[in-house]
């Protein structure tokens, strides 16, 4: 469904990512695994548009995604989750859900959108009124991931959902993000929580230093000398 054939990218000069090879099939949960600066954000970015390709080409469900803008990517179902919960903090929860379902492919279903999302996630139901920068980490995150899902994405991309997270939150989110996978919906994870993420992807890549140096399903991953070492701390 998604494919990245040998896609660079860079921050004017400066190459964050190189030939990164990757592939969502339809329905797919895959991870997206690396230590900080390896270029797993830059990767979604690459994905969504937001930033340009130096070489390499994306495409979604045989569409080539270069070519068009950050909001035709949306438009074709793709839901980017960005790092750090971007929520808009003067707006209330539903103000903030209702944004997420403004693509047109979104906008008819919207009703039933907030109907899953608050089934998915009680309590953004019982704070729909609060001020969405007024509710805790944890909630802010529900938050941003419940927004993704008020597109209807065929790929909900995931950056760090469970950092700053208390173990209970983290444990929470990752049910959800299994309960979204389950309903359909492929889901490409960035993860630090290596072996977290592992227990909820089917596959992984590896990206070190900007390029990918492994990927394998998580049962390999898992066992792999190098990603425990790494990662894992075994
Ligand atoms: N806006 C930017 N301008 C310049 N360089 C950037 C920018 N964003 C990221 N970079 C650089 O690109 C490289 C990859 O960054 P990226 O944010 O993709 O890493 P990451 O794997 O998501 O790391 P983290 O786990 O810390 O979020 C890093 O060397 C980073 O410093
Ligand atoms: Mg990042």
């Amino acid at each position: 469904m998604l494919k990245l054939e040998g896609v660079s990218a860079a921050y004017g000069n400066v190459p964050a990512i190189r030939g990164v090879s990757i592939d969502v099939g339809e329905g797919e949960a895959v991870g997206l695994l690396g230590a900080n600066g390896a270029g797993k954000s830059t990767t979604l970015r690459a994905i969504s548009g937001l930033v340009r390709l130096t070489a390499g080409r994306i495409s979604f469900m045989g569409q080539d995604l270069a070519s068009i803008p950050p909001y035709r990517v949306t438009e074709l179902g793709i839901a980017h989750v960005p790092e750090g919960r971007q929520v808009f903090p003067e707006m209330s929860v539903q103000e903030n859900l209702v944004v997420g379902s403004y693509a047109p492919r979104a906008k008819p279903e919207r009703a039933r959108s907030l109907e899953l999302v608050y089934g998915i996630f009680p309590r953004l139901a019982e704070r729909r009124d609060q001020l969405a920068g007024t509710m805790s980490g944890g909630e802010q995150q529900m938050l941003a991931v419940g927004r993704g899902m008020m597109l209807k994405p065929r790929l909900l991309m995931l950056d760090e959902p469970s950092l700053g997270l208390a173990p209970v939150m983290c444990d929470v989110t990752f049910e959800k993000i299994s309960e979204i996978h389950k309903m359909g919906t492929a889901i490409l994870l960035v993860e630090q929580n290596v072996s977290r993420a592992l227990s909820l992807v089917q596959r992984a890549y590896v990206l070190e230093s900007g390029s990918i140096i492994m990927h394998g399903t998580s049962a390999e991953l898992a066992n792999n000398k190098q990603v425990q070492a790494a990662y894992l701390g075994i």
